[in-house]
């Protein structure tokens, strides 16, 4: 199904000279590009694992997404964002579509930004550290709150680092696509335990990957994320 803008856009081009290229504009929500190679995570998260999660799994989101709310032009000029922290808005017909739909856009987007490679990964840095210390005792007291979160979470789902309405940081986990925007929360480093996330391979090692992810986290973007929802 074409949504409004692509509908807008063909009516545009039919309109135009023969000879004019076939450009396909971008319309609705897109696909971010991965900001490294899909083998930049290597060995710790393989290419393959990289190029289906995010070409595959994260495309089709997209394109749900944009089937959900193409119709509504109201709806299609919100960020994804803006979507999850006001779904009770959101008409009811189209309401789980954009939860499931929305969060995995809005989820996978961040998670590929909080990911990099291991040799750029480095610590927590100034505001973030210090919280971190308050909250849970420092880095490596919070990295073992976060596997423990990440190994409870039944089925599919994201174990979250956010930041509350109260602008505390609060480690918590959430079934399926459910963002922290539905709650009020400011997402900061979310761990994606959907078994497309690791199954290729480690399996049903789900600690194993945890293990692994660790190595690649983008402390630098997450305590740059961290300072934007504290301002
Ligand atoms: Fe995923």
């Amino acid at each position: 199904m074409m949504t409004r803008r692509e509908m807008m856009t063909a009516g545009a081009l039919l309109a135009m000279p023969a000879l004019a290229p076939a450009q396909n504009q971008a319309s609705g929500f897109t696909l971010p590009r991965l900001p490294y190679a899909f083998d930049a995570l290597e060995p710790y998260i393989d290419a393959q694992t990289m190029q289906i999660h995010h070409d595959k799994h994260h495309q089709a989101y997209v394109d749900n997404l944009n089937k959900a709310v193409g119709a509504d032009p109201a709806l299609a000029r919100l960020s994804v964002e803006e979507l999850l922290q006001r779904l009770d808005t959101v008409p009811a017909a189209i309401r789980t579509q954009v939860r499931n739909q929305g969060g995995g856009h809005a989820n996978h987007s961040l998670y590929w930004q909080i990911l990099c490679p291991a040799s750029k990964s480095g610590k927590p840095s100034g505001d973030l550290a210090a919280a971190l210390e308050r909250s849970f005792g420092g880095q490596d007291k919070f990295e073992e709150k976060l596997q423990a979160a990440s190994l409870g979470v039944f089925g599919s789902g994201w174990a979250w680092l956010s930041v509350d309405q109260g602008k505390n940081l609060v480690l918590d986990s959430a079934p399926n696509q459910d963002s922290p925007l539905l709650v009020g929360k400011r997402p900061l480093l979310g761990i994606d335990v959907w078994e497309h996330a690791y199954y290729l391979k480690y399996q049903n090692r789900r600690a194993d990957y945890l293990k692994a992810i660790l190595q690649v986290i983008n402390w630098e973007f997450v305590s740059a994320k961290y300072h934007e929802a504290m301002g």
